[in-house]
Order: structure tokens, then sequence, then C-alpha cells
């Protein structure tokens, strides 16, 4: 039986967060990994930075890689009939995002967590909740053949989608709103340097195509493509040609073709839209994946997984900074609501621009509207401003 005051499951960027930003509060935690830290740290993730999230890694004292390393970037272009139309996020919100990859982060937040010699497990398995309607939780575990029990006074569900703590809430307590997309994004790494200077997002007549980064010298790019898809079928080659057919010849001849470029990973993942609430259930909270999904296409994934926990934190030290016997859980009750407020913008935007950008099968209606709404917003410095203000992250 070990006692802390917040146990945290999963080390995703939402849960090592949380724990490094509690950490500076002098909030003891717990962090509770299924995976081994190699393979956390190992993960391919997206990475485009809204200076919000920046703001908030700085405030948990990770960001001096992120400023040495990270590209700064004041624009994305939208590519539409074989045109290029750049959004100039600098000049319409005085604002830029910088491109520094998810990976990175997590990488950050455990070299921290290390340093600050705070309690993880990794390879947990079996991790359960108990108790956690009461005002005395408790969460069990295996590690290496033994079981292990924490108590503690809340519990952190940073444990994405697939997590045990979304599943741990009875399900009368929660509401869920989800939209599936009837395709997917194949995702290519490879090392050459980006011959685009910034984010080049483009709908195509053969289907949406994303050109970004992740250094000076390694590229991330993704089609969109079935979800029949089997990475077999896409051999390099393959991907690299259908990538200039659909980002155009001028684009597409950049791309490194003698000899051509090997994929150092390569990934299939659905386009979902997920909304679980509320965020609390009794001494539980949710944060990141485990209460919400956005299609990759908005950036926002990361970003909001960051801006629950700062809201979290921040609501878990009210808390903590009254005496014992005057602690309110009315300080708790506004994480949920102020949250989900974003997060529903931010679903809305990542909606918009999968809506904007991808083929959808069948309706020749949409199409005409979609098209009729990309040369609105080429043409409307309004329309710019609006998306722009979406894409850089709505204040904190
Ligand atoms: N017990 C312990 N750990 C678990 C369990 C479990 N039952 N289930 C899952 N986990 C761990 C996973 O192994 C993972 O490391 O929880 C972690 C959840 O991390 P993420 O999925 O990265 O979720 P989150 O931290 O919320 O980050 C959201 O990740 O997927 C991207 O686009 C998404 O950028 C967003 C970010
Ligand atoms: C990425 O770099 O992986 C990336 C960038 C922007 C997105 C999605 C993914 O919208």
């Amino acid at each position: 039986m070990r006692r802390t005051q917040v146990a945290i499951v999963g080390a995703g960027p939402a849960g090592l967060l949380l724990g490094q930003l509690l950490y500076k509060e002098g909030i003891e935690t717990i962090l509770l990994e299924r995976r081994s830290a190699e393979y956390v740290s190992g993960r391919i993730r997206a990475g485009v930075l809204e200076p919000g999230t920046v703001n908030v890694l700085e405030r948990a004292g990770v960001a001096s890689r992120l400023h040495a390393e990270g590209l700064l970037h004041e624009g994305v272009e939208i590519g539409f009939r074989g045109r290029r139309h750049r959004i100039n996020l600098k000049a319409l919100t005085g604002k830029s995002v910088t491109v520094y990859g998810q990976t990175e982060v997590t990488r950050d937040l455990m070299d921290a967590r290390a340093a600050a010699g705070a309690p993880s497990v990794y390879e947990a398995e079996d991790v359960a909740l108990h108790d956690i309607a009461g005002p005395s939780p408790r969460v069990t575990y295996r590690h290496r053949g033994v079981g292990h029990e924490v108590a503690c006074d809340f519990v952190a569900g940073c444990d994405g989608f697939h997590g045990i703590s979304r599943r741990s809430i009875p399900a009368a307590a929660l509401s869920v709103y989800e939209r599936v997309y009837p395709f997917g994004w194949l995702g290519v790494l490879a090392d050459f340097p980006p011959p685009w200077e910034e984010l080049i997002y483009a709908n195509s007549e053969h289907g949406f195509a994303l050109a970004s980064m992740r250094s000076p010298t390694r590229v991330r790019c993704y089609l969109q493509c079935s979800l029949e898809d089997r990475i077999g079928q896409w051999s390099d080659e393959r991907f690299w040609t259908e990538f200039g057919r659909r980002l155009g010849s001028e684009i597409g001849a950049r791309v490194p073709s003698t000899p051509i470029a090997p994929s150092i990973e390569k990934s299939i993942a659905p386009l979902r839209s997920f909304v679980a609430e509320p965020l609390r259930f009794g001494r539980l909270f949710l944060a990141g994946d485990a209460a919400h999904i956005v299609p990759p296409t908005g950036a926002k994934g990361l970003n909001l997984a960051v801006s629950d926990v700062f809201y979290l934190s921040e609501a878990l030290r009210n808390f903590y900074r009254e005496p014992p016997g005057d602690r309110a859980e009315s300080a708790l009750d506004a994480y949920s609501a102020r949250a989900l407020r974003r997060i529903w913008h931010a679903e809305r935007f990542s909606w918009w621009m999968t809506r904007q950008l991808h083929r959808f099968p069948g309706d020749a209606f949409d199409e005409r509207l979609q098209h009729a709404e990309l040369e609105h917003l080429f043409e409307s410095r309004a329309a710019q401003a609006s998306m722009a203000e979406n894409y850089v992250g709505l204040a904190l």
C-alpha cells in the first residue's frame, strides 16, 4: 500500500505534463503506465504546438529544448486545384505555431519527471480503479507479478482512448458524442530536408494530403487512404508518387526520387471525433484522449491534452491551497466545464478542417459546397482570420 495525493494513470503527454505541473505546485503524484518507458518515448505522433501550449510547457519548466530545436511557423498553406494559398497566421493573429514532435515533448517530460525523482511505474499491468465515487479512491495494479495498491485523494485518468479510466465510469453517468470518418490517414516519416517551408494541407481530386516536418532533416507526410488499405499495399514509391500527384508537380518534383526516400515509419490511423462528458466522476478526472479525440486535420490532439491538464492542475492547486479542514470540492467543479468549452471549439475546428480538405464518398452537392467554401476562404480575410484564430488556438 502506497499513499499519494494524485494517482495519474497513463504516461502520455497528458499524464506526464500533469505530473510536472503538480510537482511545481508541491503536490505529490504517482504515475502508472502500462507500457515500457522505451515504448512510450518511441511513439510517433503529431507535432504542431499552439503558443498557449508552449506557455504551459514553459511554466512546467520543460521548454528549453523546444525553444532550441522547435521550428517557428508564421503561416500554413492550403493546396487546391494545383495552386497553394498561404494563410498568414502572424499577420492575422499576431501569433505563430511551433513545429516540435510530440515524441520530443514526451521525452522532455519523462526527463523532467526522472530529474524530479517523482515516482513512476512503467509496465504496470491490470490497473484498476476503486471507490472513485467516494472520498478515498484507490488504484491497484500488478508489477513484475506482484500486486500493489495506491491510496490517494484523486485519480487522473490520462490513459488515452483505450484506457481503463473512462471505462471505470458508469455508462449512465457519461454522455458520449462521436463521429467516425469513412477514411484514414496513411503517415510516413522520412529523412530528407523538407522541400517546403511551412505545412501544406492539400485538397485534391485524388484525396487529402499533408506535407509536414519534424526538423530541418526530417519530413512527416500523410495521405487520405481507405480504411481497407493495408501498409503492405503502399510501397514508398507508391506513397511518394501519389503524394506528388496530390500536392502538385512543383512540390512533387522536390521529393527525392533517385533513390526513393525510404520511410523510417509508416502507419495508418482512422479518423474520429469523440467527446465524453462530464470530465469528472467523483474523485476521478479525465484528461486528454481519455475524454476526447479529434481528427488530426486541425493539429489539436496534443494541444487539447495540454489545456486539459493545465486547467486540472489549476483546479487541484486551488483545492490543496486551502488548509486540510477547509478544502472545498467546489474548487474542482469548474474543471469539466472549463475544459469542455475549449474541447468543443477544437472539435468544431478539426471537423471543419476535415470536411474542407478530404474527399467524401458520394455527395456531389456537398463537394460543390466544399469547393465554394474553400474559394471563399482564399478570397475573404475574415474567413482566413477565423481559420487562423482557431489554428493558433483559442486563449487558454
Ligand atoms: N493502464 C495504464 N496505462 C494505460 C492504460 C492502462 N489501462 N491504458 C492506456 N495506458 C497508457 C498508454 O499506454 C499511453 O501511454 O496511457 C497513455 C495515454 O497516452 P496518449 O494516448 O498519448 O494520450 P494523452 O496523454 O491524452 O495524449 C493525447 O496523444 O494520441 C495523441 O493525438 C493525441 O496528441 C494527442 C495526445
Ligand atoms: C504532423 O506533423 O504530424 C501533423 C501536423 C499537422 C496536422 C497533423 C499532423 O494537422
